[in-house]
């Protein structure tokens, strides 16, 4: 089946928040393949993965039926991660109790899609990690049932793959655990675990799934196994930051041969492979003086490093530090006096889509986050060392700006956000 892509949400309005339009289910993309030629040895990405059962409109038993008898929807996966992303695979995070099937991807699919999870039947794990909203929400805090409001800013479920700890505090050991969190909690879907397995019990489709996937059925972990199982499977493709910096390291490795690649054939045609790759994704000249920028003078490599561009740490930037009982982050878990005000730096792939920023959301536009960068961030009393002032000329910081939208977009896995269970 030929490679199937979520389309890149909208267009991206320099300088602005708001970019999104179109969207997810006008897609074209087919559905799972329900042959047997299926094979274990998957990369995460692939819309196979994640379309749904073939058909159209609700799943039947029938087609259920027929999706769990195949034995290869139960194998266990030997998962890649997209290019790009794979510089990454060392943070892969799955515990061993719950390998990744595509039966279990598919089912978490379901549940996450799934309002009747919630205790009114209006709210999903999508209404606060939209797809069509870069897979997080475009409003200040998560809006849950009957219109409540919490006071963090919804992350994204991407890439969460390469996390062990979850939430802004990093409160939660695994996706498992995060994943059964927003169903209880009284202001996100507003259920209790013992209602949601209720629910789910009494609804055939899913029943059989659960019974089929898991030895002891419907039960608050299998839920939470699921949907960790398809989060795992939502990555972000290959972008034109990675095809440059592959560029860029083999240049620096390669500084004194450049001149002389006539004389080594081999060397130059991986040289002209890179090139062509960096050349098929072009950044502008302006975006490429930002990725100098955010590795060199603006320090954001400092926090932001690696291919998922976070250190799994925590640190305090003084956002939301200056009103008088500031929301202390991970304090609050670690009890460490440093961690007071610290929050986990996000990964920054995609970043464009998912205004507003930081974990209360009080920064609109990514110029504005700049600015808190340059300014070397709030000041107080366990800001961390890694913030300086910056002295970024307006030139530099468009610089920056363009690099994050130009170089750190990338595409999406196509999901299918239909098909539930009757
Ligand atoms: C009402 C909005 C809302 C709903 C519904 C909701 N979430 Fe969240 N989610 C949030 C917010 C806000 C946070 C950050 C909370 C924090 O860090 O304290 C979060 C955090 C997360 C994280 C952690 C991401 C990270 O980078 O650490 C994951 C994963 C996640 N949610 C998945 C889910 C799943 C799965 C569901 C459905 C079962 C769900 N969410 C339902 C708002 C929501
Ligand atoms: C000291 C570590 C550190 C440095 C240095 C740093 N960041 Fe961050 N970044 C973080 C943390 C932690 C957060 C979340 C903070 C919060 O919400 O309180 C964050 C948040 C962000 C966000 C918002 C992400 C979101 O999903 O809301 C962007 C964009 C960002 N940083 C870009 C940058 C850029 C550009 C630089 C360099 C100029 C940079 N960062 C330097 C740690 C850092």
């Amino acid at each position: 089946m030929p490679r199937c892509k979520q389309p890149i949400l909208g267009t991206l309005i320099l300088g602005g928040a708001g970019l999104l339009f179109g969207g997810p289910m006008s897609s074209p993309c087919p559905a799972q393949s329900d042959s047997t030629s299926k094979s274990n040895q998957v990369t995460l990405g692939d819309a196979e993965l994640t379309a749904g059962i073939p058909g159209f409109g609700l799943l039947t038993d029938a087609q259920l039926n027929r999706w769990l008898d195949d034995p290869a929807n139960h194998e266990t996966l030997q998962i890649k991660l997209p290019k790009g992303l794979d510089a990454a695979s060392a943070n892969i995070s799955i515990p061993d109790d719950n390998p990744m099937t595509r039966a279990k991807i598919e089912l978490g699919r379901q549940l996450y899609f799934d309002e009747r999870l919630s205790s009114d039947n209006t709210i999903s794990c999508a209404s606060c990690h939209d797809p069509a909203q870069g897979w997080g929400a475009e409003m200040r805090f998560g809006v849950g049932v009957r219109g409540q409001e919490g006071g963090r800013n919804s992350p994204v479920a991407y890439n969460r793959i390469l996390s062990k700890a979850q939430f802004w505090d990093g409160r939660a050991d695994s996706l498992e655990d995060q994943a059964v969190g927003p169903i209880a909690n009284s202001i996100e879907m507003g259920n209790t675990h013992e209602a949601s397995v209720a629910t789910i019990a009494k609804i055939p489709g899913y029943k059989l799934q659960f019974e089929k996937i898991f030895h002891d059925g419907v039960h608050i972990d299998n839920v939470g196994k699921a949907l960790a199982t398809f989060e795992r499977a939502i990555v972000t493709g290959l972008m034109p930051y990675d095809a440059y910096d592959q560029l860029a390291k083999f240049e620096k490795t390669f500084a004194e041969d450049l001149e002389y690649l006539d004389e080594e054939p081999e060397l130059k045609a991986k040289y002209d492979v890179l090139k062509a790759e960096a050349a098929a994704m072009p950044m502008s000249e302006s975006a490429q003086r930002g990725m100098t920028l955010f590795s060199g003078k603006a320090n954001c490599t400092a926090c932001h490093a690696g291919a998922n561009f976070t250190d799994e740490q925590y640190h305090n930037l003084g956002v939301g530090m200056d009103v008088a009982e500031p929301d202390l982050g991970r304090f609050e878990i670690s009890r460490e006096e440093k961690d007071k005000g610290a929050f986990k730096t996000p990964t920054l792939r995609n970043i464009v889509f998912t205004a507003p920023y930081m974990h209360d959301g009080s920064q609109a536009t990514l110029e504005e986050v700049v600015e808190w960068y340059n300014k070397g961030g709030h000041k107080n009393e366990y800001l961390s060392d890694k913030m300086k002032v910056l002295n970024l000329t307006d030139d530099e910081k468009a610089d920056l700006i363009a690099f994050m939208i130009e170089g750190l977009t990338g595409e999406f896995p196509y999901v299918s956000q239909a098909r539930l269970p009757q």
